[in-house]
């Protein structure tokens, strides 16, 4: 299917595994509770009761797509430490340290936020603040430990006031994400956030357009949901963050069997 809707040009392709519509799904209490208060209390009552459905499986990425850049090192040590001694936008002046990535370098699934923060700047690590407390607690909600994912942003330094990342500033950027996830190759990606999601599909929409939806970036299924830090401000949103990890959970799952 992917293949046929690739030679009609169309590079990003939705697909329809949405949980949310699922009858169980419906009448869930909202799972994700409290976490905006504290970012200590991510509870999920109804866990248990979830059934996971048939998900569409893919194949690997066609390599073609996924290939990493020849301007840049494929490995990611050497390419951290590139990103360590990048000048290429104002940022650098302001950093205390770029922030290139956590977890694990054979992860399945990556996370990709926005930008670092003060904790993180500091820290030269990925989500280790308050929202990156809340990050531990969405992986932890899928089973999973944030040894066993990989954690990146789009931009590797903090922006001054944790200001929206400036265009030039995402796309001097950009290609070293590019090539962090051409040399990962991972099975699913999840994108925090709008500036994580516009960066990759090329986008302008909406956070609320896009998420409770897949799409494809370079052959690799990638599922928007709302950035931690916006669930810290709007526990509002915590019902549907949960609809999202369920997805990244089965997605993850379908991708892993296949
Ligand atoms: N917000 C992000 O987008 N990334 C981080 O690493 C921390 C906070």
């Amino acid at each position: 299917m992917l293949e046929r809707e690739r030679s009609r040009g169309r590079e990003r392709i939705e697909l329809s595994t949405d949980s949310t519509k699922r009858p169980e799904a419906a009448s869930r209490p909202p799972e994700i509770e409290q976490a905006a208060e504290t970012a200590g209390a991510l509870t999920l009552p109804g866990f248990e009761a979830f059934v996971p459905q048939p998900l569409p499986t893919f194949g690997p990425p066609p390599p073609e797509l996924l290939a990493p850049r020849h301007d840049l090192p494929d490995d990611l040590g050497t390419l951290a430490r590139m990103v360590s001694e990048c000048r290429k936008c104002a940022l650098c002046e302001t950093r205390t340290n770029t922030v290139f990535a956590d977890g694990s370098p054979r992860a399945r699934l990556v996370f990709i936020g926005e930008a670092p923060g003060r904790d993180e700047d500091l820290k030269g690590l990925p989500f280790v603040g308050r929202a990156g407390q809340l990050l531990d607690k969405m992986i932890a909600a899928i089973d999973l430990k944030r040894e066993e994912v990989y954690i990146c942003n789009v931009l590797k330094c903090r922006p001054p006031e944790n200001r929206v990342p400036a265009p030039d500033e995402v796309e001097q950027c950009l290609p070293y994400l590019e090539q962090q996830l051409a040399i990962l190759k991972p099975a699913l990606l999840c994108a925090l956030g709008l500036s994580a999601v516009q960066a990759l599909l090329k986008t302008k929409a909406s956070m609320t357009s896009l998420r409770g939806r897949t799409f494809e970036y370079r052959g690799i299924p990638l599922i928007p949901t709302y950035h931690p830090a916006a669930l810290l401000r709007n526990p509002g949103l915590k019902r549907e963050a949960w609809e999202d990890l369920q997805r990244v959970r089965d997605t993850l799952k379908a991708r892993t069997a296949s």
